[in-house]
């Protein structure tokens, strides 16, 4: 049958408009260890499923010769299409287009799928790789990418929002993926930063590469403006995915649950030994925390930051939580600037998308000392307390070991409003360890004694009898139960399975403070 020759021409430009920067760009993406924009949309999306918005879309700016250089798509790919079956919006930089960099109709490209997420309740995927403003646009790219973050700000904690970095992403550009939810980056392509090294080496004479001043590793380990580091984009990709798997569509829907073999009753001996009984010994919280969720289930976020926290994703009879747990491994599991910071972060992304939270307590205190007392710990540890406050979703808390001092408030404790207050019989919960509170409060008696290293050890022992234990806290109703190890999971089970009709409803207000 003859095609018509306006569907000829139709097809005519579809194709221009799918070859972006042209092959020789295209080639240059791929030896650079990149994909293109459409690559990437394929490998992230279900097979079949995108659907492009926009491809006809070009820039009108004239200035510095660019009337003769257009493209149509203007080096951004917009649609949406589905994960899992479940639809998600999606953008991606073309970097073969102007170097991905950002315009005013790119970006009114990008602002248009993001209002349709909004308007269909789907979460927004951006794949980022770009130059930044593009100059030759002047304040018209700046007022794009604020037509951006404004949205940034609506999207909040309405649909998740993710920014998987997989390129440059340098001055303004990097506040777009700072305010969404997540940043996952890529080793050895993707960097972020506000200014890049020639401008660091002509302000304040640093010398400082790429890779140290924005890679994946930087943002992961040191800034934690990252929450994963994928060795390629292909990994990255993947984790975007298995990300979404976690996640509602929205804050008025359920996180998707999975079905699962693993035995709600299954009782894990090995956890009875789980807490060495030496109280200042260390051990891994992964190890407990793996073995009471679903096998297999546990998704880590931030792993290399803040490493004295760990907070991720998990699933319980197949339904998604997000898991916070003191590290004892890593400054003895007390909280600082930074794990404050993380783990406050989390919880509120959590409340905000019905994600119910557990937490695990094995927390010494606050880091002392001058650097974490300058550096505001004060008003950082409160972003915590204040996150896990201020959470409405079910909460289940169980203590493992120490839960000293304020510390012991903050890790979503009965009083904040935890629901399931749980503690181990190895738990101890004190305003503070037993040597520092024996030093304290008996200091006259041990100095006046004939042997002050005896009398300080049968202090010692005396208070960790009378106070290191969890039957104080229970006979005040501070927990709702002592529990033994290997029972963890059912128990925890049961009482998300009770708190899954919970509503909870606080003052109305136009929003809180949160200590920033
Ligand atoms: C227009 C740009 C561009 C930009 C790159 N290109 N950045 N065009 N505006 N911002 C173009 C280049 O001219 C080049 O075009 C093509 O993209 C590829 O760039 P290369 O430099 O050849 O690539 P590469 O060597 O890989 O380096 C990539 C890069 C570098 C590191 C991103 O291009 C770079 O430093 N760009 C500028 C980054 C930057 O400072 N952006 C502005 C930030 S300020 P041709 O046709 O020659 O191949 C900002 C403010 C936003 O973003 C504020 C919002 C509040």
């Amino acid at each position: 049958m003859a095609v018509d020759e306006r569907v000829e021409e139709l097809r005519r430009r579809k194709a221009l408009a799918r070859e972006g920067g042209g092959a020789e760009r295209a080639e240059q993406q791929h030896q650079k260890g990149k994909r293109t924009a459409r690559e990437r949309i394929e490998l992230l999306l279900d097979p079949g499923s995108f659907v492009e918005t926009d491809a006809f879309v070009e820039h009108r700016a004239t200035d510095f010769g660019m009337d003769k250089k257009r493209v149509a798509g203007d080096g951004v790919v917009t649609g949406h299409g589905t994960i899992d079956g479940r639809t998600v919006c999606v953008f991606s930089q073309d970097f073969t287009v102007f170097g991905g960099s950002l315009g005013e109709m790119h970006a009114n490209k990008i602002v248009k799928i993001m209002d349709l997420a909004m308007k269909i309740g789907a979460p927004v995927i951006g794949l980022n790789d770009s130059g930044g403003a593009r100059i030759q646009e002047g304040v018209i790219s700046l007022g794009a990418y604020a037509e951006i973050f404004f949205r940034n700000v609506l999207a909040s904690g309405v649909v998740p929002q993710i920014s998987t970095v997989l390129g440059p992403c340098a001055g303004g550009a990097v506040y777009s993926p700072a305010m969404t939810d997540f940043t996952i980056m890529a080793k050895g392509t993707s960097y972020m930063f506000i200014t890049g090294p020639e401008v660091i080496k002509t302000v304040t004479g640093e010398d400082v590469t790429f890779e140290q001043l924005g890679g994946a590793m930087t943002h992961n380990e040191k800034s934690g403006v990252a929450h994963f580091a994928a060795e390629d984009e292909h990994e990255a990709l993947r984790l975007t995915r298995k990300l979404l798997s976690y996640l509602p569509s929205n804050n008025v829907e359920d996180p998707p649950v999975v079905p699962t073999d693993d035995d709600p009753n299954r009782q894990d001996p090995e956890l009875a030994t789980a807490v060495p009984r030496e109280p200042d010994k260390p051990y891994d919280m992964r190890d407990v925390i793996t073995r009471i969720v679903d096998r297999g289930s546990w998704f880590e976020v931030q792993e290399h930051w803040a490493q004295n926290i760990v907070v991720g994703f998990a699933r319980l009879e197949g339904r998604p939580a997000g898991v916070v747990g003191n590290q004892p491994k890593v400054l003895a599991g007390t909280l600082d600037i930074n794990s404050s910071t993380k783990a406050g972060r989390f919880v509120r992304f959590c409340d905000a998308f019905n994600l119910p939270l557990l937490t695990f307590v094995d927390v010494p205190g606050f880091l002392p000392g001058t650097a974490q007392e300058y550096g505001g710990i004060i008003r950082n540890g409160a972003k915590l307390l204040y996150a896990f406050s201020e959470a409405t979703v079910p909460k289940v808390t169980v203590i493992t070991r120490k839960a000293y001092g304020g510390a012991y408030d903050v890790m979503c404790s009965k009083h904040i409003r935890g629901d399931m207050n749980f503690a181990w019989p190895s738990a101890e919960l004190a305003v503070m360890g037993p040597e520092g509170a024996v030093q304290i409060i008996f200091k006259k008696e041990i100095e006046a004694a004939k042997d002050p290293k005896k009398r300080e050890a049968e202090l010692v022992s005396e208070y960790r009898e009378k106070f290191a234990n969890p039957y104080i806290a229970a006979r005040m109703g501070y927990l709702d139960d002592i529990i033994e190890p290997q029972e963890t999971r059912l128990r925890v089970i049961q009482a998300f399975r009770v708190l899954r009709s919970k509503r909870e409803t606080r003052p109305p207000k136009k929003h809180g403070n949160i200590p920033l």
